[in-house]
């Protein structure tokens, strides 16, 4: 297995240790590199037997389709069809960065990629390290969230060394990424934009861009059995700690502190092991309590930049319960919120 460090970049020249990861990529294997939002599980996107390879190391459902990572607009055009004026604007918008649209594929694009679909989530990174692997592999490429399906994603390689390393020809290590959750995911559906997955690229920018955007209700309310979706991606378990999770918001903040404080109380009476995952503030006034305090932070950048070392790090105090504090849903509070309730199982006290 290669192993690439890329921790510490001093110098342009330092993006050609990529070159074996990109042949790597050419010959059918598999490389762990990190892109500004999580680690990526990385294959030839137009090579189907490479691409399974994926779906296997991650035990994923192979009706789940993945997102192909381009490092120019030249490679769009190889993948992609029938993209219309709203969808070019997005894109110039947004890329390179956290933003990934869905588009109508080309017979190019295996199906195993799209997972059935004819159609095709294209991202172009913006991470250096992500573009000049994509470069150097000279093809798209398909890479799911680097982690076993179910599991929170990972965003530095301590995180998903155990899980992952022993099923890949390759590891980039580029440090902890920036955002710390994964791209927003749209379509555009008759000129409108739906948001399937909730990201850094957030509803009030999409609205400057492109109107407001529906937010699919999915996004935030729990599925029922059978109910057409559509991103496959919606259907499985996300996120989620082997400990059970519950989690706690309300949008007055003393009513909030309040309902932490009940929370904790009754689950001691019934002496349960805890671990508390709450804003700085919090994991100070309750700091006597005789539970496991998690610091999430103050800012919604600093909570989605740890939120999945943090879930992590709290299931791994084997305590019966984990409760979580959540934030508002404005801005990228909608991500962080989408993530916490799946990581819940959508058990919430309000
Ligand atoms: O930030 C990210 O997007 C990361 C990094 C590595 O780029 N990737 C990522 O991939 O999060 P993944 O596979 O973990 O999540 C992709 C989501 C899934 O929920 C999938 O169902 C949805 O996007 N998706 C992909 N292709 C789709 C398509 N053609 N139609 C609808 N949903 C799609
Ligand atoms: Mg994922």
């Amino acid at each position: 297995m290669e192993f690439i460090d890329l921790t510490n970049i001093k110098n342009v020249t330092d993006y050609n240790k990529l070159e074996v990861a990109g042949e790597i990529i050419k010959k059918g294997g598999l490389v762990l590199f990190p892109t500004e939002t999580v680690y990526g599980l990385g294959a030839n996107g137009l090579d189907e037997e490479a691409v399974k390879k994926i779906y296997k190391a991650k035990g994923r459902s192979s009706d789940n389709p993945l997102i192909l990572h381009i490092s120019d607009i030249e490679m769009l055009g190889q993948i992609a069809k029938d993209i219309s004026d709203i969808e070019f604007k997005l894109m110039n918008a947004f890329w390179p960065g956290p933003f990934t649209i869905i588009l109508n594929k080309k017979d190019i694009v295996p199906s195993v990629v799209s997972g059935g679909l004819d159609t095709v989530g294209v991202r172009m990174p913006d991470n250096e390290i992500a573009r000049n692997l994509i470069k150097f592999a000279g093809v798209p490429v398909a890479a799911p969230s680097a982690n076993i399906s179910g599991r929170p994603s990972g965003t530095n390689i301590k995180d998903i060394y155990q899980e992952l390393s022993d099923k890949v020809d390759c590891i980039i290590d580029g440090g902890s990424t920036k955002i710390g959750v994964e791209s927003t995911v749209v379509r555009v559906i008759d000129g409108v934009v739906h948001i399937l997955r909730p990201g850094k690229i957030t509803v009030e920018q999409i609205t400057e861009v492109a109107g407001t955007p529906i937010v699919d209700k999915h996004v935030l309310g729990k599925l029922d059995d059978g109910t057409k979706v559509m991103s496959p991606g919606m259907k499985y378990k996300h996120y989620a700690p082997k400990t059970r999770c519950i989690l706690v918001y309300n949008e007055n903040y003393e009513i909030l502190k309040d309902k932490i404080d009940e929370t904790i109380d009754k689950y001691l009476r019934d002496n349960k092991k805890l671990v508390l995952m709450c804003l700085s503030d919090n994991a100070d006034y309750f700091k006597d309590k005789n539970v496991t305090i998690i610091n999430m932070g103050n800012s919604l950048d600093e909570i989605s930049k740890n939120i999945f070392t943090d879930l992590r790090k709290a299931d791994s105090f084997n305590a019966d319960l984990i409760i979580i504090q959540g934030v508002s849903t404005k801005g990228l509070g909608l991500a962080i919120m989408n993530r916490l309730l799946r990581a819940c199982n959508y058990n919430i006290i309000k």
